[in-house]
C-alpha cells in the first residue's frame, strides 16, 4: 500500500517533496526527475527553487509525463512550454537535459517508442511526481489504460478536456489527443510521489489508494509500486477510510526512514 501523508496545506506538501528532491540531487547530481504538469505540482516547483539555489543542478535530468498532440510546441500551454516556464527556468536546469514527449503530428507514430528509449538511456526515472485527474488518470492514462502500457498516444476523456479548459481561451481549443508515459512506464520509476489537493480529487484519491486495482481507475496502479507516497490535503483525503491510521503512521514514523 502507498504511504499516505495528510498535510495542512499545499505549501507543506511542496516543502516535503522539495526537501526530498533536494536531498536526492545533492546525493546524486545527475538524478532523473519525472515531472508532472497541471496545477498540483506547482507548490513543489516553487519550494524547490529556493532549495536548489546554490546547488549544482547542471547534470539533473528530467522527463515530463505527457504532452498534447498537435499543439504547437511554442503554444504557451504546450507541456514543453509549461515545463520550460515552471521548472527549467526557475530551477536553472539545463534545457537540453529535460525532455517532453514530442506531440508534433509529423512523426507521432514513433514518438512513444522514442521517449521510452530516452528514459531507458537515462537509466530510468528516480523520483516521479504525479498529480491525479478527477477521473482517476495519472499521466494522461485515462480509464481503461493497461497497467502494462508504455508511452503512446491516448484520447483524452471529455472530463479531462473540461478540467483542462481553464488553461485555454475556449474549451474547444483543448487538444483531443496526447502522448503520455504509460502506467507501465510510470511503475518503473524508483519512487512515486502523488499529490492531490481539494475535494474534487477525494474520490480519485480514495480509489487510487484504497480501491480495487482496476484499469477503470488508472491511479490504482500505484498500489503495485513498492515505494509510492501519496501527499494530500484534508479535503483530498476526506474519502479515505484509513485516514486516522495514515495520520498516526506518519506521526510515529522514524526520521531515518525519510519520505
Ligand atoms: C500532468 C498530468 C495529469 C495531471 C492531472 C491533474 O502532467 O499528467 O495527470 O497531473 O490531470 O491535473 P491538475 O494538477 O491540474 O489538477
Amino acid at each position: 500500500m502507498a504511504e499516505v501523508v495528510i498535510v495542512e496545506s499545499e505549501a507543506e506538501a511542496g516543502a516535503l517533496v522539495a526537501d526530498e528532491i533536494a536531498r536526492r540531487v545533492s546525493a546524486r547530481p545527475d538524478a532523473v526527475l519525472g515531472l508532472a504538469t497541471g496545477s498540483t505540482p506547482l507548490p513543489v516547483y516553487e519550494a524547490l527553487t529556493s532549495r536548489l539555489a546554490g546547488v549544482n543542478v547542471s547534470q539533473v535530468r528530467g522527463f515530463a509525463l505527457d504532452e498534447y498532440v498537435g499543439l504547437d510546441p511554442q503554444h504557451p500551454e504546450s507541456y514543453r512550454s509549461v515545463i520550460h516556464r515552471e521548472v527549467v527556468v526557475p530551477l536553472g536546469l539545463d534545457a537540453d537535459r529535460v525532455q517532453v514527449p514530442d506531440g508534433r503530428l509529423a512523426g507521432i507514430e514513433t514518438a512513444g517508442d522514442e521517449y521510452e528509449r530516452a528514459i531507458r538511456a537515462a537509466g530510468g526515472v528516480d523520483l516521479q511526481i504525479l498529480g491525479i485527474g478527477t477521473d482517476g488518470h495519472i499521466g494522461f492514462n485515462e480509464p481503461g489504460s493497461s497497467f502494462a502500457s508504455l508511452t503512446r498516444v491516448k484520447t483524452l476523456t471529455a472530463q479531462t478536456r473540461a478540467d483542462n479548459a481553464r488553461f485555454f481561451a475556449h474549451p474547444d481549443d483543448v487538444p483531443r489527443h496526447c502522448v503520455t508515459q504509460g502506467l507501465g512506464t510510470i511503475l518503473r520509476a524508483g519512487h512515486l510521489v502523488l499529490l492531490a489537493f481539494g475535494q474534487g480529487k477525494a474520490d480519485a484519491v480514495a480509489g487510487a489508494v484504497e480501491g480495487p486495482l482496476t484499469a477503470m481507475l488508472p491511479g490504482s496502479a500505484i498500489q503495485l509500486h513498492p515505494h509510492a507516497t501519496v501527499i494530500v490535503d484534508a479535503a483530498a483525503a476526506s474519502r479515505l477510510r484509513l485516514a486516522d491510521y495514515y495520520r498516526a503512521a506518519w506521526r510515529d514514523k522514524p526520521d531515518w526512514q525519510g519520505l
